[in-house]
């Protein structure tokens, strides 16, 4: 591995995106958002009319997909491009995720996007979001974490991130659906979401942003 890697796994809404962000700030380190690369394979099928169901036709989407992340000024997260274009609201839509969290659970796919995922682990050093970060794609991470949190606060921490980006859900609507798309995560063949057997599991229920952090940066080791 050409970089000390942290990896932060887990469910929807458990909090890994705040606290990746937050953890690559601290320690100047480059941020994997893996799920936007199962996003963006998704939208640029339903772009272009490709069947969620087609898996070679994803995959080769998948692989050739001409995705960019741009730094943000300020505490804003990185602006994502696909193609060029600024998609980075159009993504985070329950459409889109719904579509991913389909796309993800093919092997090809997540095979194409395999090598991708790797090579952004440089110098200084990379703390990588997603689902199968520790159990697949870094294996020998330095540290692995994986965040949990009670299915109803993660609704409602994603009911709170869609009200931030203009979106109007239903509270019971977003419930079942990360339920659906949770137990799609857990139950698959390819790359399952389940903790790495050498993660520290962090349940972030009731707990703070700055809670969750300080104890993120104590398991990662590089306090
Ligand atoms: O993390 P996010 O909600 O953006 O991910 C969208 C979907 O992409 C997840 O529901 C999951 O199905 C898939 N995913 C995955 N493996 C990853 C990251 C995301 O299967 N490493």
């Amino acid at each position: 591995m050409s970089a000390p890697v942290v990896t932060i796994d887990g469910p929807s809404g458990a909090g890994k995106g705040t606290v990746t962000q937050l953890l690559a700030r601290r320690l100047g380190w480059h941020l994997l958002d893996s799920g936007a690369l199962y996003r963006l394979t998704a939208l640029a099928a339903l772009r272009g009319g490709v069947e969620l169901a087609d898996e070679a036709a994803l995959a080769s989407l998948a692989l050739g997909l001409d995705a960019a992340f741009m730094p943000s000024p300020g505490n804003e997260p990185a602006r994502v491009l696909l193609s060029g274009d600024d998609v980075t609201n159009e993504i985070r839509t329950e459409t889109c995720g719904d579509a991913a969290s389909q796309v993800a659970a093919l092997p090809a796919v997540r095979a194409a996007l395999l090598q991708r995922q790797r090579d952004f682990a440089q110098a200084p050093g990379l703390v990588a979001d997603g689902r199968d970060m520790g159990t697949v794609v870094f294996p020998d991470a330095g540290a692995k974490i994986f965040l949990t949190a009670s299915a109803e606060e993660r609704a409602q921490r994603r009911y709170r991130q869609l009200l931030d980006l203009g979106q109007s859900v239903k509270l019971s609507a977003l419930v079942a659906d990360i339920e659906a798309r949770d137990e799609r995560d857990r139950t698959r063949a390819a790359s399952p979401l389940k903790p790495a057997d050498d993660a520290q599991v962090i349940d972030t229920t009731g707990l703070s942003v700055e809670e969750v952090l300080t104890q993120v940066v104590a398991a990662s080791g590089q306090a």
